[in-house]
């Protein structure tokens, strides 16, 4: 067996075997990314080893291993911050990579709602770009900011108010009327141009460069410091509601508006899409916008607009049902190979690894491949 053997041609044992190696290895990379800012590995690298995941779970749904780091949402707050429980666990989203995989996502819905051919033409749906930053939850009371929240495992997440109140764009009062008790969602992220200036800084005093805008601005955002947060020029967008003591409007694009009008700053390249049919030519106008933004998208989000459909649908695991990222594809890079060894896994799987003259991919200076 080797790391790309198909899941059809191995036995359950094999497959038991693999799934372990997969599942430590998710678990590896999940706390280099959330908890040290730090990934080992490329985001595509990561979600091709999640996709063969998912891949062994669907044949031998007996071999996953038990309280697998797979289903995890992020990591456990670091202990540095204090804790704080999210009102409405802040979840991930399923991947797709093509029209096909779109389309299986848009029929599993479709499926679960029992919609019929008509209905399934007109579902609307809201399309946005995926920013590549950090996911934050933002606690207004009578219209008051009162708290910040990383997303940290999904159910606690480190507290980073006094982080957020240096933000310019974060609207410490909500214009207009305000619910008593609301969760806003949103990513918080750092320019392209900042980074490269963050970068510069932090070479000029001899300290390490961030890989990318991401670790960057999960970098800045997780200080224990206000002050230094307050050096960094951080943004950020509003996207969803998590949590809401008061009705809301009955569709996204209407929750979006709200969020404007309450002074958020909402990403001003997203659509409302009368149809699933115009999915795939909002991607490829996003992907062209993508080099002339000034920060990090890694694809586009597609929320069923319907509030109530939403709720019908629920969540299954770590993501909802009506909603999926479509990402760009893997950036690719060339480099040469300077060694191979053989690594032996726990369960005695043999894993052949490259070491590479250091390359960068995507962000993240890639030095090894298996
Ligand atoms: S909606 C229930 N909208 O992508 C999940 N997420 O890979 C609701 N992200 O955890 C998330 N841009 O940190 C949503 N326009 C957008 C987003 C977005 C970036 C992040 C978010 C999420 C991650 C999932």
């Amino acid at each position: 067996m080797t790391e790309h053997t198909a899941p059809q041609n191995l036995d359950a044992a094999q497959a038991k075997a693999e799934l372990t190696r997969l599942a430590d290895l998710i678990g590896r990379y999940n706390t280099a990314y959330y908890t040290h800012d730090a990934p080992e590995v490329s985001d595509a690298e990561y979600d091709a080893l999640r996709k063969r995941y998912d891949a062994f779970v669907a044949l031998y749904p007996e071999a996953e291993p038990a309280e697998s780091p797979a289903h995890a949402v992020g990591a456990t707050p670091d202990s540095a911050f204090g804790k704080h429980r999210h009102l409405v666990p802040m979840l991930s989203l399923d991947n797709v990579f093509d029209q096909t995989e779109f389309e299986a996502f848009i029929n599993r819905a479709v499926r679960f709602l029992g919609l019929s051919d008509t209905q399934t033409q007109e579902l609307a749906f809201v399309a946005e770009p995926k920013i590549d930053g950090l996911s934050i939850s933002l606690t207004y009371e009578h219209g008051k900011f009162v708290r910040g929240t990383t997303r940290g495992d999904g159910t606690e997440g480190e507290d980073v108010t006094a982080n957020l109140l240096t933000f310019k764009d974060l609207p410490q009062t909500l214009n207009g009327p305000a619910p008593e008790l609301i969760e806003i969602r949103g990513e918080v992220f750092l320019s392209k141009e900042h980074f490269l200036a963050l970068n510069a800084a932090q070479e000029a005093i001899g300290r390490k460069p961030f890989a990318n805008p991401r670790n960057a601005a999960a970098g800045s955002l997780r200080q224990l410091d206000a002050r230094v947060t307050a050096r960094r020029p951080l943004s950020l967008f509003a996207y969803a509601v998590g949590f809401c003591s008061d009705k809301l409007p009955s569709s996204h694009s209407a929750y979006l508006e709200q969020l404007k009008a309450w002074g958020f700053p909402v990403n001003p390249l997203s659509r409302t899409l009368e149809a699933a049919s115009s999915a795939e030519a909002f991607f490829e106008e996003v992907a062209r916008a993508r080099a002339g933004l000034s920060y990090d998208i890694d694809g586009v989000v597609y929320k069923i607009n319907d509030l109530t459909l939403q709720e019908r649908l629920g969540f299954a695991g770590r993501a909802p049902r009506w909603a999926v990222a479509w990402k760009f594809p893997a950036e690719q890079a060339i480099t040469t190979v300077k060694s191979i060894d053989i690594q032996v896994g726990r369960t005695g799987a043999l894993t052949p690894v490259a070491h590479l003259e250091p390359v960068n991919v995507g962000g993240v200076l890639v030095a090894r491949a298996t």
